[in-house]
């Protein structure tokens, strides 16, 4: 079935094509010149020190993980309401996920004073979700990372260029990951991005990112080298040149469609404040944020089974919802912690995810919050 109001648009014009083309007409697709102005471009724009395209988001969690030395027997905080990548990333290094519960209804983001109880003489490291592109308690977590010596991992793939005090997400911990999934802010179908103000850590995040290799096919290519020793044991988590040119026309593209989205979410609480039964996540936030998805919270619920009519019901009028997320300690793989979030699952059961995209009209918006009004009177 096709949506009439679908829960995102890709932003795509004549200029992504264009630069794809130009990409294949070079005759240069994989790692190369478009990778390193994508980085540089990243580099510019978050203000940050060093940035290493990668494959996925996924990849650039694990690489995080690796260049923060975690190990078999090292425990690592990390919320539950987030995509399954930002806690299986820890299982691949044989590290332990301890899961925390999110601050509140109004604050969906990791609870810095739940973290701080869990900490253990086998704590490691934070990851850290910037939910819909809304910034968690950084102060806080940096605090008490400083504290007990942890290393700290921003999953960023919600917030490219939102502020925390007037710092970019993902440049506030040890390292910072994106993801240019297709329904990402920035789209190019897979991609992703690692970036650091640690020499080191970039230094070494580049050597693991392509097989632990000292030269890259590229620099061979062009003369620069003509053999290579394989220093560490690697992978390949590398992005291509065709990807990454769609990347460099979506990230200078991104202001703008952000700006967009700040009044699509302007508009959105407008008409959503004359709901009585619902709760909007972040509703009092002041910050620039990347408006990534727009949450709600159905109030007073103590199951899901409303929940998911009132999506039903918007989904027959045409309207697309999702729900972020289903809470990744109850996935069987990770049941066996046994971690009980009471918040985490309470906003598991009662979010809905409604459209959010740079182009949503008002009058989309409108007809999205009156349907939601119907339901919500209809569906006891
Ligand atoms: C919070 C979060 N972390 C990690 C990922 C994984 O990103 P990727 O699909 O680029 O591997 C996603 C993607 O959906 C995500 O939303």
């Amino acid at each position: 079935m096709e949506y009439k109001i679908p829960l995102f648009k890709l932003n795509f014009g004549e200029e992504e094509i264009e630069a794809v083309t130009g990409t294949i007409r070079s005759k240069w697709i994989s790692t190369g010149p478009k990778c390193e102005e994508l980085e540089q471009l990243f580099v510019e724009m978050f203000d940050v020190n060093y940035a290493i395209s990668m494959s996925n988001c996924t990849d650039a969690l694990h690489m995080a993980c690796l260049l923060c030395d975690l190990k078999p027997g090292d425990e690592v905080l990390c919320p539950s309401l987030t995509f399954a990548a930002s806690v299986n990333c820890i299982k691949y290094v044989g590290a332990t996920p301890v899961f925390c519960d999110i601050e509140s209804v109004d604050h969906i983001n990791i609870d810095p004073v739940d973290l701080e109880q869990k900490i253990t003489s086998k704590t490691k490291a934070i990851i850290v979700v910037h939910m819909a592109g809304f910034p968690a308690k950084m102060d806080d977590i940096m605090d008490i990372a400083r504290k007990y010596n942890l290393k700290v991992i921003e999953d960023a793939c919600h917030g490219p260029l939102s502020e925390y005090n007037g710092k970019k997400l993902g440049t506030i911990g040890d390292v910072g990951c994106f993801s240019f999934f297709s329904n990402k802010n920035i789209s190019t179908g897979e991609g992703g991005m690692l970036i650091t103000n640690n020499e080191d850590m970039a230094k070494k995040a580049r050597f693991l990112r392509s097989h632990g290799m000292t030269t890259m096919s590229y620099q061979r290519a062009s003369g620069h080298a003509t053999t290579y020793d394989i220093v560490e044991l690697g992978y390949n988590f590398r992005l291509d040149d065709i990807r990454a040119s769609l990347g460099v026309v979506q990230l200078n593209k991104l202001p703008n469609d952000l700006e967009k989205r700040i009044m699509v979410r302007e508009a959105y609480l407008k008409r959503l404040s004359e709901l009585e039964n619902i709760i909007i996540p972040f509703v009092s936030n002041t910050e620039f944020v990347s408006n990534y998805i727009m949450p709600v919270v159905l109030k007073k619920n103590t199951s899901s089974s409303k929940r998911n009519e009132v999506r039903e019901y918007l989904h027959s009028a045409g309207i697309q919802t999702s729900v972020h997320y289903p809470p990744v300690h109850k996935f069987s793989i990770y049941c066996d912690l046994k971690a009980s979030l009471p918040v985490t699952e309470y906003v598991a059961d009662n979010e809905i995810t409604l459209p959010m995209y740079a182009s949503l009209s008002v009058e989309e918006i409108e007809f999205i919050v009156s349907t939601l009004k119907q339901a919500l009177n209809e569906i006891q």
